[in-house]
């Protein structure tokens, strides 16, 4: 399967998650057999600006490919300056934001403020794929509000602008998180469009990965808090595609990754913020584990990296070979 020119191996994704799909998880998962991963929601007049710190978090060289880079912005010539900016780095798609429903976002007429005139949208995707070489794709919600819903036609006017693929959280924007994803509409989407659709919104398990996959018609499904603390969700479903069965997690192996994901944030963050950084993942990955609630307060008390590897380690040792998920 492809997007633009870029090959994916998977037809499972996973969704950027802001303040988690930084260089460290993107690699991680990507080892579990990822398709494609996406940076951080990086501002597009932060990179404009030449922000130091947005400019950062784009995809790094020598990182796993296929990486997309994600913007938002409201304004259509900033929007182009900045992918112009991303089309020279490191990466291989740069995806546009059309579906952040968060105030600090939408106030500037980015993300899920552009659900609300297609037209415009459309301008702005038109306008950023004339300007750059790397393929673009968009990520949408089904529409602004539930009196708005307009993603059928949101997708076909940005298909006709140019974009390479389309992602659909099958939420609208004001819902936030709540209710459950209108994967009916998602592939109501499919059907209308011929570039791949990326189908995204609750997939927790590799089972529903698998369903959703072949009822909707999407060309890939996304995953987003479902991988958060099982980025190895990526491989079971792999292995599930091929065989028809996967392998289960133990808390062995689990214990591996943790301690893995650990060493590859001091890499990448030095050691002080990489165990700050780590306790956010450790309650994912500890979440419903027997004395989970008692490791996480004190891991969140530990602040040198070879307490808390032997805190890991301590609370994973009687568990063995015992399966977790
Ligand atoms: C904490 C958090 C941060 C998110 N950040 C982004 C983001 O930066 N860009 C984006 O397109 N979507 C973002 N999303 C939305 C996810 O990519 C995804 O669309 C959503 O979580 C639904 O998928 P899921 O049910 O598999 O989690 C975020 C979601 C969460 C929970």
């Amino acid at each position: 399967m492809k997007i633009g020119g870029v090959k994916i191996k998977s037809r499972a994704v996973m969704a950027p998650i802001a303040g988690i799909t930084d260089r460290p998880f993107r690699a991680l998962v990507m080892e579990f057999g990822a398709g494609m991963v996406t940076s951080e929601l990086l501002s597009a007049n932060a990179l404009v600006r030449e922000s130091e710190k947005t400019t950062r978090m784009l995809p790094q060289p020598g990182e796993p490919r296929p990486v997309s880079a994600q913007i938002f912005g409201g304004e259509p010539d900033i929007l182009m300056e900045a992918a112009k900016i991303v089309d020279e780095t490191d990466c291989d798609i740069i995806d546009l934001n059309f579906g952040c429903p968060v105030k600090k976002v939408t106030k500037t007429g980015g993300g899920a403020a552009l659900l609300t005139d297609i037209k415009k949208a459309e301008r702005i995707i038109a306008l950023v794929v004339k300007s750059v070489k790397k393929p673009v794709t968009v990520k949408i919600r089904t529409g602004w509000d539930k009196k708005s819903v307009n993603a059928v036609e949101m997708a076909k006017s940005l298909e006709g602008a140019g974009a390479g693929a389309i992602t659909v959280h099958g939420r609208y924007a004001s819902q936030g998180y709540s209710g459950l994803a209108d994967w009916g509409l998602i592939s109501k989407v499919a059907e209308s469009v011929e570039i791949p659709v990326i189908g995204n919104g609750d997939i927790v398990t590799v089972e529903q990965a698998d369903g959703r996959l072949k009822s909707s018609g999407c060309a890939f499904v996304m995953i987003g808090r479902g991988a958060l603390g099982a980025p190895w969700i990526f491989r079971q479903f792999n292995e599930y595609s091929r065989a028809g069965f996967f392998g289960k997690i133990t808390a062995v192996k689990m214990e591996t990754v943790i301690l893995r994901h650990l060493d590859m944030m001091t890499v990448h963050y030095g050691e002080r913020r990489a165990v700050r950084k780590i306790r956010t993942l450790i309650g994912y990955y500890t979440k419903g584990i027997q004395g989970g609630a008692r490791f996480r307060e004190a891991a969140n008390k530990t602040a040198d990296k070879n307490s808390l590897k032997r805190l890991i380690t301590g609370f994973f040792a009687h568990s063995g070979e015992a399966v977790l998920t």
